[in-house]
């Protein structure tokens, strides 16, 4: 018996890791049409391992003091051996995130996943885009430059329009009354703990309950494109006939995420900056306010909406209750069937909604 099967052996003894193995290895299945789009979800759990790695070994010669953390970032860069790789990595990697977790989103939209029984799913993921999107905004501000420190003078102002308490949240925010080293110190501490533990743990929530309702099989093909649960009690969704979820499945994912790491290798290493304005190059200064300060791609619609509307409270109004249509979504929308195409309002709103969320960041980024 060579040394693998003598462990195996020891803990199958011990834990019965061949009954684990079947069930929930080689005996769990997933629906035979399962398609590529379905990976998203194993494809956000690595940018965020990748997330996590980097931004670890950034906190070794990372000093969060709002005299020190530029130059210690610009150290990183220049005299750290292999320090740039980690910083690119961890920038990039931040916005390849937003992007996989955007698709994943519309992914999930266009097959009407979100669907009952699967509106906890839909919520603890809405809950994930916020984090993912609040981990970013304070990720922002650490390097301490004009980039940093304008974005988040500008990202918090917009708070104040809240009426009422509007002016004391800038203030908590901010530690005081304008950004300054209070900011960081706080921006800090959610950056690196707060957020990053929250988001681990409604991963948890989020992987607990897909394994409690099971996978949903996509609405297309010789399946049936309807919920097939419409009963009052709890049902699991299995999959009878449908393919492993390891070796055949596992192999599927594995290609999906190399093909997601090419992608994000191929970003940089042929074009690092793309996401760094000038302004990032230069140190924070609070008596120089940059002529044209932007937001990241995904925060230019939120930017644009602020802009267009008379009112920053109206922007605001406006922002709050669509995220709030969205998050409620399943609780709205309430009809069987998942196939797109048999859903014409669904798909007026879907293309719709991509089409104003591009233009109004087209129009931000321009304007
Ligand atoms: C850090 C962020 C996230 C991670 C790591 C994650 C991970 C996953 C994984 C591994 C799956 C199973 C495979 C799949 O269908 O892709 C999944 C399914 C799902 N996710 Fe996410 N997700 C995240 C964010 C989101 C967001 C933002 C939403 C929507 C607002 C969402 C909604 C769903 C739904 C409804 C399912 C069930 C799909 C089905 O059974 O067909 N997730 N997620």
């Amino acid at each position: 018996m060579n040394l693998f099967h003598r462990i195996a052996r020891w803990l199958e003894v011990r834990i019965g890791v061949g009954e684990l193995v079947e069930r929930e290895l080689t005996g769990y299945l997933l629906p035979r049409n399962i398609n590529p789009w379905y990976s998203l979800g194993s494809i956000l759990m690595t940018a965020f391992a990748i997330q996590v790695a980097s931004g670890i070994l950034l906190l070794i010669y990372y000093v969060p003091d709002a005299d020190k953390a530029f130059a210690s970032v610009t150290a990183i860069m220049n005299n750290v051996p292999f320090g740039w790789l980690i910083r690119l990595l961890h920038a990039v990697g931040s916005n390849m995130m937003v992007l996989a977790l955007l698709l994943h989103m519309l992914s999930v939209l266009w097959m009407g996943s979100y669907k009952r029984p699967r509106e906890l799913n839909w919520l603890t993921g809405f809950v994930l885009f916020n984090l993912v999107t609040a981990a970013c905004l304070t990720g922002y501000l650490l390097p301490w430059s004009q980039l940093s420190f304008w974005a988040t003078t500008v990202a918090t102002n917009s708070v104040g329009a809240i009426p009422v308490i509007g002016q004391q949240l800038v203030e908590f925010l901010r530690g005081g009354k304008l950004v300054g080293a209070p900011t960081l110190g706080r921006f800090f501490a959610m950056h690196v703990a707060v957020i990053p533990l929250t988001i681990a743990a409604l991963v948890g929530g989020h992987l607990f309950l897909l394994k409690r309702v099971g996978v949903s099989a996509p609405p297309f093909g010789k399946e049936d494109s309807r919920n097939r649960w419409q009963g009052e009690s709890y049902r699991y969704e299995s999959h009878p006939g449908g393919i492993s979820f390891f070796p055949n499945y596992l192999l599927q994912d594995l290609t999906s995420i190399c093909l997601y790491l090419a992608c994000l290798m191929a970003v940089l290493f042929f074009d690092p900056y793309i996401f760094f304005p000038r302004e990032a190059f230069n140190p924070a200064n609070p008596y120089l306010t940059p002529a044209h300060i932007k937001p990241e791609w995904y925060f230019l619609p939120n930017y644009q909406t602020l802009k267009i509307f008379p009112s920053e409270l109206l922007g605001l109004a406006v922002q709050g209750g669509a995220m709030t249509l969205l998050a409620l979504l399943p609780f709205l929308d309430r009809g069987d069937e998942r196939h797109p195409l048999k859903r014409p309002l669904f798909r007026v709103c879907f293309w719709g909604g991509i089409l104003l969320w591009l233009g109004l960041m087209v129009w931000g980024h321009y304007s």
